[in-house]
């Protein structure tokens, strides 16, 4: 992990609450640079951050139990600011010796409290403020040194600070939406009272990733996968900003492209790199082992080692290479070292990190410090275009995990007939912006039909648009009625094979975005 951004971040220390990747956003959304670490955390790792400010983070368990998550670092002997969040408070207050207890019942939703405006952190704001809070814990005495600077009928201690005003704790949640001065309040923990500087920019941040990329390459040469995606795109823009030709980058056209898709991405990759993209046509070689392969596992794996081969092909060919950038996120980061442990497998999500042992690189991973729309602000400061940077994601296995069964061309053709209709259709309307994914499936079955005088006995097709925040839950979109009738008759019209659309109407969980 790179540390220090120029000494102005805020460390949030995670207690597992669904909110912290928020926390962080919020923060950074001050241009203050935030970084999440476990609340396992020593206190060394806390220190190389150089933080003006600590966070602590809710979290789903109760501070009165045995195995509640602790401190494990004396956070306090730092001297700096720290702002607890309902979890962080109570822990607070539990470790400066205060009565923490169940409450008779949870406290969920809106609130109203009375809060003390002389207190710096709520400066500004109002005296009656509506808050967002979600506990069945409360503290119900003070710690020693503290004072309440809010409450309300209900959790008559709500808000806590040190006389020196220096530690702060809430009983609410500043950093959702529903609370309606807590943008307010976290301006002023961080301005006011943590003193930070407001220089994290989609510049500032450019501009310090390609002195360090330049720095660690030197005069070596770096090699990266593009695959039209968002991620790829900006990270392969940004290196190439820093070293230009010492960057390889490929762009494999795997044969489950949606229509057009290969000469899009090339075109604009082309033009926006400075290094010359290689092209590699390997439809035959994933096409022809996906052949007669029903089992959507299997055909991920068989994808994802053909990818490998071809790369490692590639890079034979046109390597050495010391270095292999990737397009890491943020989020794949902090879920890599959860404190909750890693989730079940439900799909082997295939990218380049399996590679194997005899193609030994150093990582380059310049975004692993971002969320996605940070990574789309940074594209967009790079000048990449603006179709590029709002495309939806797209999976590495592409077209064959929305085909469930066999892959066959002739069906994968249909289905970019169907696909680049429903697409074409939600941008000519402006709907694609408002959806995080859109896209069809090709059913394996047949169903009878009637069309002029005749029977047609056709394929099925999906249409399928979810909205989400990051992929990993989704709801299914409420696109207008007419919209979807206006593009199912489109499709039926045009596209000869398919005789019936369905639009899926499942949310993630239980369904999954992917139809496999
Ligand atoms: P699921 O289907 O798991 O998808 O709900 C969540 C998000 O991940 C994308 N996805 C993938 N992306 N390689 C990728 O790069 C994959 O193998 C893969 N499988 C699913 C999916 O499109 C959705 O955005």
């Amino acid at each position: 992990m790179q540390k220090d951004w120029n000494g102005e971040s805020v460390v949030i220390l995670d207690f597992g609450s669904q909110y912290t990747q928020l926390i962080a956003r919020r923060v950074r959304a001050e241009q203050v640079f935030s970084v999440i670490l476990p609340h396992s955390a020593r206190l060394e790792e806390i220190i190389a951050e150089k933080p003006r400010g600590i966070i602590l983070s809710g979290g789903p368990a109760t501070v009165t139990d045995e195995e509640a998550p602790r401190l494990d670092a004396d956070i306090f002997s730092l001297d700096l600011p720290v702002l607890g969040i309902c979890y962080g408070m109570q822990l607070i207050a539990q470790i400066r010796g205060a009565v923490v207890e169940k409450a008779n019942h949870r406290e969920y939703g809106h609130t109203v409290i009375d809060t003390d405006t002389q207190s710096p952190l709520f400066a500004g704001t109002p005296a009656s403020q509506r808050v967002w809070m979600s506990h069945g814990v409360r503290v119900k005495t003070l710690p020693e040194g503290f004072r309440t600077v809010a409450s309300s009928p209900g959790c008559p201690i709500a808000a806590i600070c040190t006389d020196r005003e220096r530690i702060f704790g809430l009983q609410f949640h500043p950093e959702v939406f529903h609370t309606d001065h807590g943008t307010a309040i976290l301006r002023n923990f961080l301005f006011e009272i943590c003193r930070c500087e407001p220089v994290w920019s989609s510049r500032s941040f450019v501009d310090l990733e390609v002195a360090r990329i330049r720095e660690r390459v030197g005069d070596s040469r770096v090699l990266c996968a593009v695959s039209g995606g968002v991620d790829s795109s900006v990270m392969a823009a940004l290196v190439d900003r820093a070293i230009g030709g010492q960057l390889c980058p490929v762009f494999v056209d795997n044969g489950l492209l949606r229509e057009g898709e290969a000469e899009e991405v090339r075109g604009i990759l082309s033009e926006c790199l400075t290094a010359g993209l290689v092209f590699i046509d390997a439809s035959d070689d994933f096409l022809s082992r996906l052949e007669g392969v029903e089992n959507p596992e299997l055909k991920r794996k068989i994808i994802g080692a053909t990818f490998i081969e071809v790369f490692e092909r590639a890079s034979e060919l046109h390597g050495p290479f010391r270095f292999l950038a990737q397009g890491t996120l943020y989020p794949d980061v902090i879920e890599s070292r959860s404190t909750v442990g890693p989730s079940a497998t439900i799909k082997s999500h295939h990218n380049v990190g399996g590679l194997p042992e005899t193609m030994r690189f150093e990582l380059i991973e310049p975004l692993s410090l971002l969320f996605k729309d940070e990574v789309r602000e940074v594209g967009r400061y790079l000048g990449l275009p603006v179709r590029q940077i709002s495309r939806h994601p797209f999976p590495g296995p592409g077209l064959a995990v929305r085909v469930p069964g066999a892959v066959t061309r002739e069906d994968l053709d249909l289905l970019r007939k169907v696909d680049r209709i429903f697409i074409d259709g939600l941008r000519r309307e402006g709907l694609y912006d408002d959806v995080w994914q859109a896209f069809s499936v090709l059913l394996p079955v047949r169903s009878v039909g009637v069309m002029g005088d005749e029977r047609t006995y056709q394929k099925a097709a999906v249409l399928r648009a979810v909205t989400s925040m990051d992929g990993m839950t989704a709801d299914w979109a409420r696109l207008p009625y007419e919209f979807l009738q206006d593009i199912a008759s489109e499709i039926i019209n045009k596209v000869p094979g398919v005789n019936r659309v369905v639009y899926d109407i499942s949310s993630k969980p239980p369904s999954t975005i992917e139809w496999e």
